[in-house]
């Protein structure tokens, strides 16, 4: 049994540790692994790299991938896909394990269903916005960053009585955003879940301050949603047509300094937030999921994606997985919400 593997879409803490799990799996099994080098771009080129026991146990604690990543659509040139099957067959793989997020399963998906490809789908993105998952892997490495970054922020906010506005990724969920918030007792948060509320954030980050706060603190989603029709996309579209995000939190500092007149300044985190080692919860998720991953190919049970649900990982139909966004729990929101009342 030969399998491959690749990683598409943005990296994420946890990947390595998919990849080093379903490898230690196959192998126990007898079988061989390759990888497939930047997503679905080594799929369809058939750029290789091996995968041992030997090789792949020293990445325990490393982020992104050894495999490099890409955005790469298959779907986008129908004789890409037709590559794919072709190279599949040139390197004499009996399975894919495809770690990426919806895009990349979504790829998964239609080849499974439109070729039979034997796949094996495994769900990641600091996003946290896969249905079918209770948690994502990289999501708990991306909030420990955030809330260090936020830690460190405040300091130098209270220093100079500023208002900090940092904003988050998370595309159009608003999971990172909030969750980090929560943990770092921020004083306003914006998701992309619910338009913005600039009169009430302004409004309160200005009592804040009349009743002696010195600093502030406010969260914000790439993806949030402002009134009046702002803008705050770059408008680069990638391969399977997503905008590039980034940028809003540079337009709420604005708007907050001119409503409050208390001097305010923008964070971006960026891709600080996909980078370092895994968090141990991540290592973990990463690791558990790859092991299950392995044990699905072992036993040809194609077309299914590995899931948390509870403490259980579980195989889901990749077809019931993909092209639904988990955003933001309202119920989390509200949570967070009783501390923006007083
Ligand atoms: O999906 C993961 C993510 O990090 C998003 O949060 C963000 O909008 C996007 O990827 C950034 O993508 P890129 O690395 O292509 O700039």
């Amino acid at each position: 049994m030969k399998v491959a593997f690749l990683t598409g879409g943005g990296d994420c803490p946890g990947l390595n540790q998919v990849i080093r799990g379903a490898v230690r799996v196959i192998s126990n099994a007898g079988g061989e692994c390759i990888g497939l080098v930047e997503g679905w771009r080594g799929a369809i080129q058939g750029n290789t790299m091996p995968l041992t026991i030997e090789n792949t146990d020293p990445i325990i604690d490393e982020g992104g991938t050894i495999l490099g990543s890409s955005r790469t659509n298959p779907y986008k040139k129908p004789e890409d896909v037709l590559k794919v099957i072709e190279t599949r067959k040139r390197l004499g793989y009996d399975a894919l394990i495809a770690i990426g997020g919806d895009d990349t399963l979504g790829v998964a998906r239609k080849l499974f269903e439109e070729h039979n490809f034997p796949v094996i789908g495994c769900p990641k993105t600091i996003d946290n916005d896969l249905s079918s998952t209770d948690v994502t892997f990289g999501f708990d490495t991306a909030i420990n960053i955030v809330t260090e970054a936020i830690d460190r922020i405040r300091t130098t906010a209270k220093s100079h009585r500023r208002i900090l506005v940092v904003e988050t990724m998370g595309r159009h969920a608003g999971w990172i955003a909030c969750y980090s918030a929560i943990a770092s007792g921020a004083d306003y948060v914006l998701v992309p879940e619910e338009k913005a509320n600039i009169d009430e954030m302004c409004d309160l980050l200005a009592k804040r301050r009349a009743a002696g706060k010195k600093f502030g603190i406010v969260v914000v989603s790439e993806g949030a949603e402002l009134p009046e029709g702002m803008v705050t996309q770059h408008g680069k579209l990638d391969d399977f047509g997503h905008v590039q995000l980034g940028g809003i939190g540079e337009t709420i500092a604005k708007i907050i300094e001119e409503r409050t007149k208390i001097e305010t300044r923008a964070v971006i985190l960026g891709h600080l937030q996909r980078g370092g080692s895994p968090s141990a919860a991540d290592r973990i998720l990463g690791t558990r999921f790859g092991v299950h991953a392995g044990r699905l190919v072992v036993a040809k049970d194609f077309g299914k994606m590995v899931a948390l649900r509870g403490t259980e990982i579980v195989a889901v139909k990749l077809a019931d997985a993909v092209g639904t966004l988990r955003t933001l729990d309202l119920g989390v929101l509200a949570e967070t919400k009783e501390f923006f009342k007083s």
